[in-house]
């Protein structure tokens, strides 16, 4: 083997041993760099006579051409080796399962009460919405519950430390009946002096407060309130309404409907509704549902409106009742806790 085959393997064994392409650059320098092998070895032919130059100097060429294509080849590999490392850095397990983004979704007392407002809406009511709140005089004076009169004590009231004009507290309304007079009252002078009043139907449903924490009762609730005020509305008129009302609610016919005498300060006679069940889990049992009764005379003056040409009927039920009867929830807490193991199961 001549001297240019010893080189050009040194060169190739020289450019193995380099595994990084900084160390392959140093070992280029030493074959082909300025003052490498083979710029020696060009050098060293000016010594040598004309007709020896050619040969000698094609050997030379054909020597560096050589290794520069060992060189390249070599570049090619470390290059080709690095994006492997690369890219099996980066792979993506295709297989692996996509995350998924939960699906969101209506509480289920939210949900029961867009079921009330759409079913009412379709019986023509309005929905209306109140402050959370109140007087004193919306949450009791004006529903016939005057100051020092014991019927106020049927509900633990929450106060809110903040008077109003006359001097008295400022409640977290204990019940929806408030929305009765505001309703009434804007409604009522909304057509004032005219010949004609259209009814008031409506109802207003929304949270409610009162100081009671059990299994049935949370200090934070929901109830719907429901006003239907006009020249001749009946107790008959509320009995079809609202059975026709929890028929719909509850998707079944076989559902019976009865008073129960009760009181309520604004309402005279009071009536409590029971509902039973002809089938289902539920079946055989009278169920209270809501209160009601016909608007007391002193309850439509406070409306602005005239007791001897005006009439109706005024019920208010809650709403996470019926969304427990509905969906076979037997502790109301369930609703309030806000764990999605129970929550999600509405979605
Ligand atoms: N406000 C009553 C309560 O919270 C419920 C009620 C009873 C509302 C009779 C009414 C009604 O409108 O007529 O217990």
């Amino acid at each position: 083997m001549n001297e240019l085959d010893t080189l050009v393997d040194n060169a190739r064994a020289a450019f193995a041993n380099a595994t990084a392409p900084a160390d392959l650059e140093n070992a280029k320098a030493q074959f082909l760099g300025k003052s490498g092998r083979i710029t020696e070895l060009m050098k060293g032919m000016a010594q040598l006579p004309v007709d020896e130059k050619k040969s000698r100097g094609a050997a030379i060429n054909v020597a560096k051409q050589a290794i520069e294509a060992a060189l390249t080849e070599r570049r090619q590999q470390l290059a080709d080796a690095e994006l492997d490392v690369q890219l099996r850095a980066e792979a993506l397990d295709v297989t692996l399962p996509g995350r998924r983004r939960a699906g969101g979704g209506l509480h289920p007392v939210a949900r029961a009460q867009e079921r009330i407002e759409a079913i009412f809406a379709s019986m023509g009511f309005d929905v209306a919405d109140g402050p959370e709140i109140e007087t004193d005089w919306y949450s009791f004076t004006s529903l016939n519950n005057p100051p020092n009169h014991p019927a106020r004590s049927m509900q633990d009231t929450f106060y809110v430390d903040m008077k109003d004009e006359e001097g008295l507290l400022f409640n977290l309304r204990p019940h929806t009946s408030p929305m009765q007079v505001r309703y009434a009252q804007a409604h009522a002078k909304k057509y004032a002096g005219q010949e004609h009043m259209p009814d008031i139907r409506v109802i207003a449903p929304g949270r409610t407060y009162r100081v009671d924490s059990d299994a049935t009762h949370s200090p934070m609730f929901h109830q719907v309130e429901g006003l239907w005020i006009g020249e001749n509305v009946s107790f008959k008129d509320l009995k079809v309404m609202y059975l026709d009302f929890v028929r719909t609610f509850f998707e079944t016919d076989a559902l019976k409907l009865r008073f129960r005498p009760s009181y309520f300060p604004f309402t005279e006679p009071s009536a409590e509704i029971d509902i039973m069940f002809e089938q289902g889990p539920l079946a055989g049992r009278w169920l209270e549902v809501s209160g009601s009764g016909q608007v007391h005379p002193q309850v439509v003056r406070n409306m602005g409106l005239d007791p001897e040409r005006y009439i109706g009927f005024a019920f208010g039920s809650g709403i996470d009742r019926l969304a427990m009867l509905r969906y076979g929830v037997n502790d109301l807490r369930l609703f309030f806790d806000g764990d999605l193991r129970f929550l999600s199961q509405f979605q």
